[in-house]
């Protein structure tokens, strides 16, 4: 089987990347771009830099500073209607995952119309859009270099997922130096939405050698070099490590797709505004020890990538050293469960049913090395609430 690998067309990686971004703009032939990006950058200067950097490059912009965390349907209207009035042609994306997925769901609409319902998972997306140009500020969701974008749904209460080749952006800017002040908890968040990236796409049904050299590697880095970012944030390498790491894992599951825990994970995200790579994290140990019985091998080769175990231990110890480094990882990171996270009891399990049928719902789940019932799924839930 052969394997269809779809990556942006241009990787900018390093320092200073930042810094180069603008000149991209013109390669691609774009004079008219719109900067995607949310209040907080906007405020701090960074999208008036990007702005300043495209003036120099004899290029026109604006700023939609109206991206929110978990996108929703709303803010990517208003983002489409931002680009239409102002006769656009291109986007550049500035920020974390959600400016990047809000780009790509503006994408989308402008060259198909309809509704970003009308897209989810497992409906295709026909046209391709404007060129896009993605700068990730955390590491990472790796949705710089992704053909997903995860959009909330306030009239159906999903956080929906849309997937195609359309939405894995023309260009991905990658560049640490901007990651380098993100607080302890996003740096935690955002790393474990990587490892779980990487770990997911090495054991998915549809990885493949593409992907899982990329997951490999990511993994290895992020098991490392996490708790050093997160114990020391001003540590350059770690810091470089990880951004690298996470566009590696971006590309992993970009092209192997992700599975149980983050199918899981969005409805989470959804009922709870728990942030995404917190309700991974939540998920990740227990997933994976419910998971691991399907594809011992695979698993084992994680943790011996991992370091986690070493190369003479079988695959059933290495496994286990797998699971049980897994959840003294969140104690380390400092990760609750969804009841020491503040979610009202009552409310968690009333909604549980719903979160199951969302997440088998969203196809994820079906790539897991285990495919889960729903009432599987439903245990998993009750168990990670501790
Ligand atoms: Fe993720």
């Amino acid at each position: 089987m052969t394997a269809d690998i779809q990556i942006p067309a241009i990787l900018k990686i390093g320092a200073g990347a930042f810094n180069e971004a603008a000149a991209i703009l013109p390669r691609l032939k774009c004079s008219r771009p719109l900067i995607v990006t949310d209040a907080f950058l906007a405020s701090r200067g960074l999208a008036g830099k990007l702005r300043e950097q495209i003036a120099a490059n004899g290029i026109d912009s604006e700023v939609f500073s109206g991206s929110v965390a978990d996108p929703t349907t709303e803010a990517v209207d208003q983002g489409v209607r931002a680009f239409v009035d102002g006769k656009h042609d291109s986007l550049v994306s500035l920020g974390g995952g959600s400016s990047i997925d809000t780009a790509k769901a503006i994408c989308l609409l402008v060259a198909n119309g309809g509704h970003i319902r009308d897209y989810k998972v497992p409906n295709p997306i026909p046209a391709s859009g404007p060129p896009h140009i993605a700068i990730p500020t955390t590491a990472g969701t790796g949705s710089e270099v992704s053909r997903f974008t995860v959009i909330s749904d306030s009239a159906t209460e999903e956080k929906m997922l849309v997937a195609g080749a359309p939405l894995v952006p023309t260009a991905a800017v990658v560049d640490f130096e901007l990651t380098m002040s993100m607080p302890r908890r996003l740096t935690a968040d955002t790393g474990t939405d990587s490892l779980t990236h990487a770990i997911e796409a090495y054991v998915s049904r549809r990885a493949n050698s593409f992907s899982d050299a990329m997951a490999l590697s990511a993994m290895k880095t992020i098991w490392e070099q996490l708790p050093i970012a997160f114990h020391q944030p001003d540590n350059r390498s770690a810091r470089e490590a990880m951004m690298l790491a996470a566009t590696l894992a971006g590309m992993a599951f970009s092209n192997a797709s992700v599975a149980l825990v983050h199918g899981m994970s969005r409805p989470i995200g959804f009922f709870f505004h728990v942030p995404h790579g917190l309700s991974n994290a939540m998920l990740l140990p227990a997933v994976t020890q419910f998971s691991a019985e399907a594809a011992p091998a695979r698993y084992a080769a994680c943790a011996r990538a991992m370091g986690i175990s070493s190369e003479q231990d079988a695959d059933a110890a290495a496994v286990s050293k797998l699971i049980e480094g897994l959840f003294r990882r969140n104690e380390e990171l400092e990760v609750p469960s969804p009841r020491r996270f503040g979610i009202a009891q009552e409310r968690y399990f009333e909604v549980i049913p719903t979160m199951a049928k969302q997440a088998l719902a969203s196809g994820s789940p079906q790539n897991n090395p285990r495919v889960p019932s729903t009432s599987e799924i439903e245990q998993l839930y009750r168990e990670i609430w501790q």
